[in-house]
């Protein structure tokens, strides 16, 4: 910690083209709140940086689908989103936005600068152009007829179909999806950064400096280097961004993802005149909490641009997130599969920190997760309510029948053992919480925060004070007990209020509320005291900090989920399709040679009958017919696919991977499956063929 005297929290720059759903807040806004409040409580000097991404393709098309200017659109999603993230407790120093003047002088800058340096080179390449709507068209934005397999609404990248990858070139009949028109070539300058030469020094900043980054993040960033970089154009065509700051330029904008990091140090200018000690002293501890498709610009392509202006400081550590699942499938934005945060909020009114627990205690850290509404019920009624609520509840109730509603004094001529050891608990916990959180292990932070309760109900259970208080003819005798009990549970309610408050901020308030004690209490170096509420002080009566979710709400929330999706059909026809237009393609895994290729033994099968495998939800047992057997395979298709659709259905099956039990159905191979931005597809020959055809 010595090494840094102040910290730069930023938190991903969501797009302003849609509300966040339950799945931003997991991946990076809540652990960076975690971090920030907990930063805040040690008094760190720290700055919470946050803001909406309002430039980019996915904007401008939003825009013209629902008729109306970019503009609009960004003002409409920047007021929701930065409502949500209010409403949550997502405590920002600053929500700005990239339309901001600030931003766009800013990033102009920032450009410049580079471009003055030598930083850019400047080709000239054919790009597909709408000339009906006057625009360059993206490979996504380009429909046409499917080569292998003739669907017509095959994407100019892949069809969806079949499974195949295209280019705009391979398409039949290609139209522009925004007006239907033939696209036709044209010529176009751009500004390309070429990465390769920040290669070597990536190399040694990130893979050997940072080896402590978190393996997901670190092994991503790695195959990226061993792929190797190379030149990326920097602007775009375009009339919605910022302008590129150099004389015939008309038409031309920054790269929505050259512009927007900038909008991290835009904000902090626009936070305070001292954003330069934020952004250029050594001593800064920068921190980028983003979700995991992020981690390419904020590891590479962002901290090469850094380098190559000069003058700021690197990041530090970029604690990305996987993906957060809903009820066992891919968030999509575009089939609305999805939790909003806005409407959550209504639905749950007052229970933002039942969210934040949740979603906290199954943030995917490590590899993706899902949530489940059923999960979310538990954890609130089984935990919350059970564990931490029913501490703090049985001290107040306990405080108020057995002593008056004053806080007794701890005598310590009656002091035993047990309640040495509570002292030892809270000291145990404010380490445990400590190395957790400065290493982004919040789910394990927010279980030593838990184990506290649990102490604290265990303590509870042994003294027995209820008991005590039964026999009046020992009452002097016992009420020094009594006492000693309920003062130390009190001291234990106050800790709490203080480990919860990084994680729960509201129910940390409602104990500072009933305990009478001024929000200043939170500070972490009270951690730990015993000291927090003092003897004869007068508390309130207690109110419930959790209270139980029923089965019906829960039940309302599926339905919600299940009534609301839209097919994939209609997903289809919106070519919004955020993920392929925006981000690079996951980088590719490592090579491999034609030997460990030809281990896999590859076979065409077709599905002969297939069932739903008892309490298990996704799974789906199928019968597949590979010619020489049939062979019974286990399949975790079933939230895509209804049985009855897929008797009959030709599938490619990895024939010769080891049998693997499930449910405790043995499965007998595994079947290819294309994945869409959450959709799922089978991988089969595009004609039939005869069942037992190897595939090579
Ligand atoms: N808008 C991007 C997304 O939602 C994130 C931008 S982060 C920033 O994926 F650093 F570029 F701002
Ligand atoms: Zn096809």
């Amino acid at each position: 910690m010595a090494k840094f005297n102040r910290y730069l929290i930023t938190a991903a720059l969501p797009y302003a083209n849609g509300p966040v759903h339950i799945g931003h807040l997991a991946g990076c806004y809540l652990p960076a709140d975690i971090y920030v409040r907990y930063l805040r409580a040690k008094k760190a000097d720290v700055k919470f940086i946050g803001g909406t991404d309002e430039h980019g393709v996915p904007i401008t098309i939003k825009a013209m689908q629902e008729n109306i200017s970019p503009q609009d659109i960004v003002d409409k999603y920047y007021n929701i989103i930065n409502e949500s993230f209010a409403e949550m407790g997502i405590s920002f120093d600053i929500f700005s936005r990239t339309s901001r003047p600030v931003h766009h002088e800013t990033a102009a800058d920032f450009f410049l600068k580079m471009y003055n340096d030598g930083r850019f080179e400047e080709k000239e390449s054919e790009q597909y152009f709408d000339e009906v709507k006057q625009v360059f068209l993206a490979d996504r934005y380009i429909i046409g007829t499917c080569p292998n397999c003739g669907n017509e609404k095959a994407y100019g990248d892949q069809c969806e179909r079949c499974g195949s990858s295209l280019s705009p070139e391979e398409l039949i009949n290609p139209r522009s999806a925004l007006s239907d028109a033939v696209p036709v070539k044209r010529k176009t300058k751009h500004w390309y950064m070429p990465l390769q030469q920040y290669e070597p020094w990536l190399r040694e900043w990130l893979l050997e400096g940072h080896k402590e980054w978190k393996n997901n993040v670190y092994g991503q960033c790695k195959s990226w280097l061993d792929n190797g970089l190379q030149s990326r154009a920097m602007t775009r065509d375009s009339n919605w961004g910022v302008k590129v700051p150099l004389p015939n330029a008309e038409g031309k904008v920054l790269y929505v993802w050259f512009d927007a990091p900038i909008g991290y140090i835009s904000a902090t200018k626009e936070l305070t005149p001292d954003w330069a000690d934020y952004w250029c002293r050594e001593d800064t501890k920068l921190v980028h909490f983003i979700g995991k498709d992020n981690i390419v610009f904020h590891c590479i392509i962002f901290p090469a641009m850094l380098k190559a202006h000069g003058g700021f400081v690197l990041p530090e550590n970029v604690p990305a997130n996987e993906f957060l699942n809903i009820e066992g499938e891919k968030v999509s934005t575009s089939r609305n599969w999805a939790v909003w945060v806005h409407e959550y909020v209504k639905d749950f009114p007052d229970q933002q920190d039942v969210l934040r627990y949740v979603l906290c205690s199954t943030a995917p850290e490590t590899k993706d997760n899902d949530f489940t509404w059923k999960d979310f019920q538990d954890r609130n009624n089984n935990e919350l309510v059970a564990i931490l609520g029913n501490f703090v509840n049985r001290t107040m109730v306990l405080m108020h029948k057995l002593c008056k509603g004053k806080v007794p004094p701890f005598h310590t001529d009656v002091k035993d053992d047990k309640d040495d050891a509570v002292l030892a608990v809270l000291q145990n916990a404010k380490q445990e919480i400590e190395d957790a959180l400065e290493n982004f292990r919040f789910r394990d932070a927010l279980q030593a925060m838990m184990n506290v309760a649990r102490e604290g109900n265990r303590y509870l259970q042994e003294k027995q004070p209820w008991i005590l208080a039964k026999t009046p003819e020992l009452q002097e005798q016992h009420q020094a007990l009594i006492d000693n009990c309920l003062h130390l549970c009190l001291q234990l309610t106050a800790n709490l209020a203080i480990f919860c408050n990084p994680f729960l901020p509201f129910t940390a308030r409602k104990i500072c509320h009933m305990l009478k004690v001024v929000d200043r209490m939170l500070e972490w170096e009270n951690a730990g005291s015993l000291k927090l509420v003092s003897v004869g002080y007068s508390l309130r009566p207690p109110e419930l900090l959790f209270k139980k979710i029923e089965d019906e709400q829960v039940a309302a929330q599926v339905e919600k989920l299940r009534a609301g999706l839209k097919p994939s059909s209609t997903a289809n026809a919106e070519p919004a399709a955020p993920a392929a237009a925006s981000a690079p393609a996951a980088p590719q895994k490592p090579e491999i040679q034609f030997d460990d290729f030809a281990k896999l033994d590859l076979r065409v099968g077709t599905i002969l009958q297939a069932e739903k495998v008892e309490k298990a939800d996704k799974l789906l047992k199928l019968l597949v017919d590979i010619g020489t057997e049939k062979r019974t395979v286990v399949s975790g298709i079933a939230m895509h696919f209804r049985p009855e659709e897929i008797v009959g259905k030709q599938v490619t099956l990895v024939a010769n991977l080891a049998p693997r039990k499930m449910r405790g159905i043995e499965s007998q191979g595994m079947i290819l499956m294309a994945e869409d931005n959450g959709k799922l597809v089978f991988v089969n020959p595009a004609e039939a063929v005869s069942p037992g055809s190897g595939v090579s």
